[in-house]
């Protein structure tokens, strides 16, 4: 049932995750052992969602061997820069109550202060220890990819950025592919706005499946590292139920219609003070 992609460090990542923002840490720690319990293998979380300490507690509460299962978390805005990397890191690993986590990444390029490089070059370290077993970015742009691989020779393994039916990105899939560097969507449910859209729910009555299921699909079959957010256990276990069917070329050119380039998020180019 589990599909992984490869990483361009030579490990692999669990395509389909499970996302927690906004969910609080009591919601957090049901979230997390009922996606586990139930099939999950890959959480998504960060320091400024508050949740660390119930996303380790859920993972541990699941009775899934901690091996199994890819843990992500991020670097926060405020955190950038060479002495504050490590010690922020280390907050998160107290929190979560692990000695290393699978994936970590900068959260925002923050290009006011310009510090990403630096913060990317002490990420490197990081991971030369173990500590951090990948490492990659989050909403950054072409540009600030091309600055952190001319200035340190890695490249990050993924770009986590908004992406749904709405936000389609096709410029930063192009850069991504040119790079090697997975395409990671957030918001993949555009906060669940795309699943009211009368052609998904075309396609999800052909298949059988919900809307929901059909714009998951839709980002696995365009390999996309994906990772809705839900706090229900009926939707977490549905959602994972998408294994079963794939979408046909008509479903495929559909979808591509739907693009408006609508940001649901802030600007990666002006967010972060
Ligand atoms: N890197 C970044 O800057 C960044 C930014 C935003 C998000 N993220 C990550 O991406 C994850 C997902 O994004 P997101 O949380 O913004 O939005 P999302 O996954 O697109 O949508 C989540 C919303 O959809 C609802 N939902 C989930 N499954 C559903 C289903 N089967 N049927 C109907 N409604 C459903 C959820 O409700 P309930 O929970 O009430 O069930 C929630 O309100 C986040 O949790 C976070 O891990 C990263």
């Amino acid at each position: 049932m589990h599909h992984e992609l490869i990483l361009n460090d030579g490990r692999s990542i669990p395509q389909l995750g499970l996302g927690v923002w906004q969910a609080s840490p009591q919601d957090t720690v049901t979230a997390v052992r009922e996606a586990l319990q139930a099939g999950y293998r890959h959480i998504d979380t960060a320091s400024i969602y508050g949740n660390e300490e119930a996303v380790g507690a859920g993972l541990r509460e699941s009775g899934v061997s901690r091996e199994l299962v890819f843990v992500t978390t991020k670097i926060w805005n405020d955190a950038h820069g060479k002495e504050n990397v490590r010690p922020a890191f280390q907050k998160s690993l107290e929190r979560l109550k692990l000695d290393n986590v699978d994936l970590l990444l900068i959260h925002w390029p923050v290009p006011r202060h310009d510090l990403f490089v630096e913060t990317w070059k002490a990420m490197i370290e990081l991971r030369r220890e173990g500590l951090a077993r990948s490492i990659g970015v989050s909403n950054f742009t072409s540009a600030h990819l091309r600055r952190l691989i001319d200035e340190t020779g890695v490249a990050p393994v993924i770009n986590q950025i908004e992406l749904h039916p709405y936000l389609q990105q096709r410029e930063m899939r192009e850069t991504h592919n040119r790079l090697g560097v997975l395409t990671q969507a957030w918001s993949p449910l555009a906060q669940n706005r795309a699943l009211a859209n009368a052609e998904i729910e075309r396609i999800a009555a052909k298949h059988g499946k919900t809307a929901a299921q059909v714009v998951i699909r839709w980002h696995l079959d365009n390999r996309f590292v994906v990772i809705p957010k839900s706090v229900t256990p009926s939707r977490i276990r549905s959602n994972l139920d998408v294994f079963d069917f794939a979408l046909d070329a008509s479903d495929m050119a559909s979808i591509a219609t739907l693009n408006r380039d609508e940001r649901l998020g802030p600007n990666p180019e002006t967010f972060g003070a």
